[in-house]
C-alpha cells in the first residue's frame, strides 16, 4: 500500500500540515476574532487530541506516500506540551530513499525565544513567524491581546541564533488595518536573513467575516514596495511553492507573496492538512475532514491505514480558490453550498 500517489488532477502528495492544538494565546482579527472565540468557546477536549504516538505513526504513514515536508500548525504549536518530544519523534523519520524530512513549524513567536534552542536541538530545521506590524499600536489592534513588537523580534533572533533558519516572516495584509506597514516591514527585513512574504488577507473559515474590500491584491504590495525598492521576479524554489518570488534589485535579499485570493496556486497544492483530533483534509477550505482516528483506535493495521490515506488523496479535486476566482462576485458565497468551512485556528492555515 505504500508508493507515491497522485490525486485526480495528478498532483502528488508532497506536504503534510500537522495541526497539534486549536488553541491560541493571540486573538488576531482574521483569525480568531474575540467575538467568536470567546470564554464560552469550546476547545477540544484532551482525550480527542492525537498523541505524539499517533501523530508519529500517521505521519509515517504519509513520508511512505511521498510526504517530504512536514509542518507543525496550531492554533499556536508552542503551546502544546513537550512539543520538543514530538519534534524529535517527527525528526526520526526517513522518506524511502533514506532523508531526513524538512520539519518545520508556522508559529505567532510569542514563546519562541524561551522554546527556540530546545526545538533546535530535538531536530527541528526550520521556523515561519507571524507578524503582522513593526508599529506596537497595529499590531496590538491585530493580535488583540496586548502583545507587543519587540517580544516578536525578541523571539525572531532567539530562533536564529539557535540556528533554526532560513527564517520566514508572515505578514497578512489587511486593509486599512496594517496597509502602511507594508513598506516599512519591507524595510525592515531588506538585508537580513529573514525572508518577509506578504499574505493576501484570505476567505477561511467563517468567522472573520470576509470581505474582498479588505484584500490588497499583492500585485498592488509589489507596486507600493518597487516604487521604493526596485524589485525583480525569480523562478519558485520548488513546484508548488505558496509564495511567487522576487529580489532587491540591490541584491539585499528577497520577498514572497502569497495570492491565494488573486492568483489562486491550486493547480500544484499537493498539501494534505491533518487536524488535532486527527482528521484528515484535502484542502484548507473544506468544510469536513476524513477521521483518521478512529482507523487509529480501532485496530487498524499500518496497511489498512495507509491504503485508506492513498484512496483519500486519489479521490482529491480539491481546488478551492481557483473555483473562487471564477466566481463573478469573488465572494465564494455559491461555493461553499450553505456549510461552514474549517476554521483556521483549527486546521493551522
Ligand atoms: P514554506 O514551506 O516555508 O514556503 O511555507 P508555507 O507558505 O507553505 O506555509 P505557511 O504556514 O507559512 O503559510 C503561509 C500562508 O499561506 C498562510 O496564510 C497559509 O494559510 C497559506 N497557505 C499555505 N498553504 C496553503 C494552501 O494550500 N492554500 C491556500 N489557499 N493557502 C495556503
Ligand atoms: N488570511 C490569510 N492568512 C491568514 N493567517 C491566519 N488567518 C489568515 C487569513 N484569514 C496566517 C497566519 C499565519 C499563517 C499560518 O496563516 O498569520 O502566518
Ligand atoms: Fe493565533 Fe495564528 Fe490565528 Fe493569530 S493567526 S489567532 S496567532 S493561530
Ligand atoms: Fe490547495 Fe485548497 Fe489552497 Fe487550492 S485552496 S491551494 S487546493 S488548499
Amino acid at each position: 500500500p505504500s508508493g507515491n500517489v497522485a490525486d485526480r488532477l495528478g498532483r502528488p502528495l508532497h506536504d503534510l500540515r500537522i495541526s497539534i492544538t486549536d488553541r491560541c494565546n493571540f486573538r488576531c482579527v482574521y483569525c480568531m476574532p474575540k467575538d467568536v472565540f470567546d470564554k464560552n468557546h469550546v476547545y477540544l477536549p484532551h482525550t480527542d487530541l492525537l498523541s505524539f504516538e499517533e501523530i508519529t505513526r500517521i505521519a509515517r504513514l504519509f513520508v511512505a506516500h511521498g510526504v517530504e515536508k512536514i509542518r507543525l500548525t496550531g492554533g499556536e504549536p508552542l503551546l502544546r506540551k513537550n512539543i520538543e518530544k514530538l519534534v524529535a519523534m517527527l525528526a526520526a523519520l526517513r522518506t524511502p530513499s533514506g532523508q531526513p524530512l524538512d520539519l518545520t513549524l508556522t508559529t505567532n513567536g510569542s514563546l519562541l525565544a524561551r522554546k527556540a534552542q530546545a526545538l533546535k536541538d530535538a531536530g527541528l530545521n526550520r521556523v515561519t513567524v507571524s507578524l503582522d506590524s513593526l508599529d506596537d499600536a497595529t499590531f496590538k489592534r491585530m493580535n488583540d491581546v496586548d502583545f507587543s513588537v519587540a517580544d516578536v523580534l525578541h523571539g525572531i533572533d532567539a530562533a536564529h541564533a539557535a540556528g533554526l533558519g532560513p527564517i520566514k516572516i508572515n505578514m497578512v495584509v489587511k486593509a486599512g488595518m496594517n496597509e502602511q506597514e507594508i513598506v516599512p516591514m519591507a524595510r525592515h527585513f531588506q538585508g537580513t536573513p529573514y525572508i518577509l512574504r506578504f499574505i493576501e488577507y484570505m476567505d477561511v473559515g467563517a468567522s472573520n467575516g470576509w470581505n474582498l474590500q479588505e484584500v490588497i491584491p499583492s500585485a498592488e504590495v509589489v507596486r507600493r514596495i518597487a516604487a521604493h525598492m526596485p524589485l525583480l521576479p525569480i523562478d519558485p524554489n520548488y513546484t508548488g511553492e505558496t509564495a511567487a518570488r522576487w529580489r532587491y534589485a540591490d541584491g539585499s535579499g528577497e520577498i514572497g507573496l502569497i495570492s491565494s485570493v488573486t492568483q489562486a496556486f491550486c493547480a500544484d497544492c499537493s498539501r494534505a492538512r491533518l487536524s488535532t483530533e486527527g482528521k484528515l483534509y484535502t484542502c484548507l477550505f473544506a468544510s469536513s475532514g476524513h477521521d483518521l482516528r478512529s482507523l487509529l483506535r480501532g485496530g487498524r493495521s499500518d496497511a489498512e491505514i495507509s491504503s485508506a490515506v492513498a484512496q483519500l488523496w486519489r479521490g482529491r479535486a480539491d481546488r478551492y480558490s481557483q473555483l473562487r476566482t471564477s466566481q463573478t462576485d469573488l465572494t465564494g458565497a455559491t461555493l461553499d453550498h450553505g456549510k461552514k468551512k474549517v476554521e483556521m485556528s483549527y486546521i493551522g492555515g
